[in-house]
């Protein structure tokens, strides 16, 4: 099915291609450029192309290729870095130099690397499509092979391979490849879905302690300009503790990226000591990379979250920032001339939300094993105003509010979490484990810590009318025992190594000394001291 271009509108353009289906890909202008259907009209359909379209011209060709958007799914993926339409971005640097040409084609996975195979399955044995039938070792994971379609194995055997030549053949003569490709709108499918039930602990202790997450769950992170949600999403992709990692630089900096991958490629996974790189996958549109792309991008990660996800794998996936997805969903939106939503967002815009939310959570998988896809994302608010649009729509879906704080980053709280207006849905199950798993004064900790927080709040107001000098010796200790909260327990500096993450016995152990002063101090001053005596002797035992 071949045409031409009728019209064109930066990434929006017209061709008549007859029998197109929505969503199908089509290749458009002599360079074969990389479009979707997004609409259909009787006699044309709309296409947006995800690659630079300057000097396309009306009249070049365009192709329907008879297939949705899909990503490829196979061994190689681990460790790589993807642009949205799942190009290999380093191979594409090594072949054609720093800059993507349009319509380059580019194995997704590299076909001459070796593979060690291991069958569990003998020729002879009837399959199911999606059964597995064996596995390849790939850095941390077990990387399950699943049966392309139902039918009879006639060969089957283990050994080095690679992704150039099937693993084997049916009986019909058609081959076993160890790859497949998946349409990545469409969410893979698992038998059931379970509630979380599991902490994410991430490291960063205002999080473990006070907003915990959970394997499965979704959370988000919005706040202004310079609030930390960079610094922030790479440190929880750095020391979380899952499986594997799928982080979508989303329209944000490329200079961040390029950082984070440099540093990804030098340090170690805390949990496993192996390299990170090879527990995590990149896919990066930043904000130097086609709009358009940007859309589809975070479709094409989470359908490699999910592929892992059905190996039993524990998988993260972390964007930065879903605002600018939103931002290109709305600019497509607009050049196809839809009615337009609350500040020009279409009025769909909390469904795709949603619907894009949803593929996260704990499932059994279709082999009866448990994994889980995990969502952390990202919202850059313009101006901070948490009551826009995509905030909003993330707020409905998400489990977890990391609300970051102006006020706090200027006097430079990081990670500035606001700590009375973050919630988490997850909050009671997380903190029965960890007071299972790390310690039982876990609960009793975090509810002392709290109410340190909040009195100190209450106080703060009297504090500034009356001085410090002016309020009474109880109170003083309530400031003094939350300023230490503050400062080192909810207090993290993601540039210094012995800080940037802290495992949960210790966030623990951290907390019930400062809250253990606290108590000392009370004794000591019920017995009739008072606080500055006792800071000072204090102060001197520290110095000697
Ligand atoms: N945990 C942290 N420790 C130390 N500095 C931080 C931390 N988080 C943020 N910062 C500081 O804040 C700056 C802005 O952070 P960034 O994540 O880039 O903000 P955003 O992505 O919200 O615009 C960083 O360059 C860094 O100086
Ligand atoms: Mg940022």
């Amino acid at each position: 099915m071949t045409g031409r271009i009728i019209a064109i509108a930066g990434p929006t353009i017209s061709v008549d291609v007859r029998g197109l289906c929505l969503n199908e890909i089509v290749l458009v202008g002599s360079a074969g450029l990389t479009g979707e259907v997004v609409r259909l009209e009787r006699e044309r359909a709309v296409v947006q192309v995800y690659e630079e379209t300057r000097g396309l011209a009306v009249g070049e060709p365009a192709r329907g290729t008879a297939s949705p958007l899909t990503a490829r799914l196979g061994p190689g993926l681990l460790a790589g870095m993807f642009d949205g339409l799942q190009r290999p971005l380093e191979r594409l640097l090594e072949r054609d130099g720093p800059f993507i040409a349009g319509g380059s084609r580019c194995e997704t996975l590299d076909e001459r690397r070796a593979w060690e195979f291991v069958p569990l399955k003998r020729p002879g044995q009837r399959l199911l499509a999606g059964e597995i039938i064996g596995e390849v070792a790939e850095g941390v994971v077990r990387h399950l092979i699943r049966a392309p379609s139902d039918g009879e194995i006639a060969e089957l055997s283990g050994g080095t391979f690679s992704l150039g030549a099937p693993l084997g053949r049916y009986c019909d003569g058609s081959p076993i490849n160890a790859c497949q490709e998946w349409p990545v709108r469409r969410p893979r499918p698992y038998l059931r879905k379970l509630p979380p039930t599991v902490p994410l602990v991430t490291g960063q202790r205002v999080v473990d302690m006070l907003y915990p997450l959970a394997r499965g769950g979704t959370a988000i992170i919005p706040g202004g300009f310079g609030t930390g949600k960079t610094i922030l999403e790479q440190s929880i992709a750095k020391f979380s503790d899952v499986d594997l990692v799928v982080y979508v630089g989303c329209g944000e900096r490329g200079n961040e990226m390029a950082e984070l991958l440099e540093e990804f490629a030098g340090i170690l996974d805390p949990w496993s000591s192996r390299r990170l790189m090879e527990r995590t996958i990149v896919v990066a549109n930043t904000s130097n990379m086609p709009v358009a792309a940007r859309e589809a991008s975070i479709y094409t990660a989470v359908t490699m979250a999910e592929y892992f996800r059905d190996m039993g794998c524990h998988v993260l996936l972390l964007a930065d920032s879903i605002s600018r997805w939103a931002e290109a969903l709305r600019e497509i939106s607009s050049s196809l001339e839809e009615m337009p939503g609350e500040e020009g967002y279409p009025t769909y815009l909390a469904s795709r939300m949603a619907g894009f939310m949803e593929r996260s959570g704990v499932v059994e998988t279709l082999g009866g094993g448990i994994g889980s896809l995990s969502m952390i994302l990202s919202v850059s608010p313009p101006g901070g105003d948490f009551s826009e649009p995509v905030t909003q729509a993330c707020l409905r879906s998400a489990g977890a509010f990391l609300m970051l704080d102006s006020s706090l980053a200027h006097s430079r709280h990081f990670p500035a979490v606001n700590w009375f207006q973050s919630y988490s849905l997850y909050e009671q199950p997380m903190v029965r484990h960890f007071s299972r798993t790390v310690g039982p004064g876990w609960g009793e900790a975090r509810l002392r810590c709290r109410q340190l927080l909040q009195r100190e709040e209450s106080l703060r107001e009297v504090a500034e009318i009356v001085g410090l000098e002016g309020m009474q010796e109880a109170d003083r200790l309530i400031l003094h025992g939350a300023e230490r909260i503050r400062q080192e327990f909810l207090c993290q500096n993601a540039y210094e190594p012995e800080d940037a993450f802290s495992r949960p016995e210790s966030s623990l152990q951290r907390l019930e000394a400062i809250l253990a002063d606290q108590e000392r101090l009370a004794g000591s001053m019920a017995a009739g001291a008072t606080l500055d005596e006792l800071l000072v002797t204090e102060g001197q035992h520290a110095a000697e």
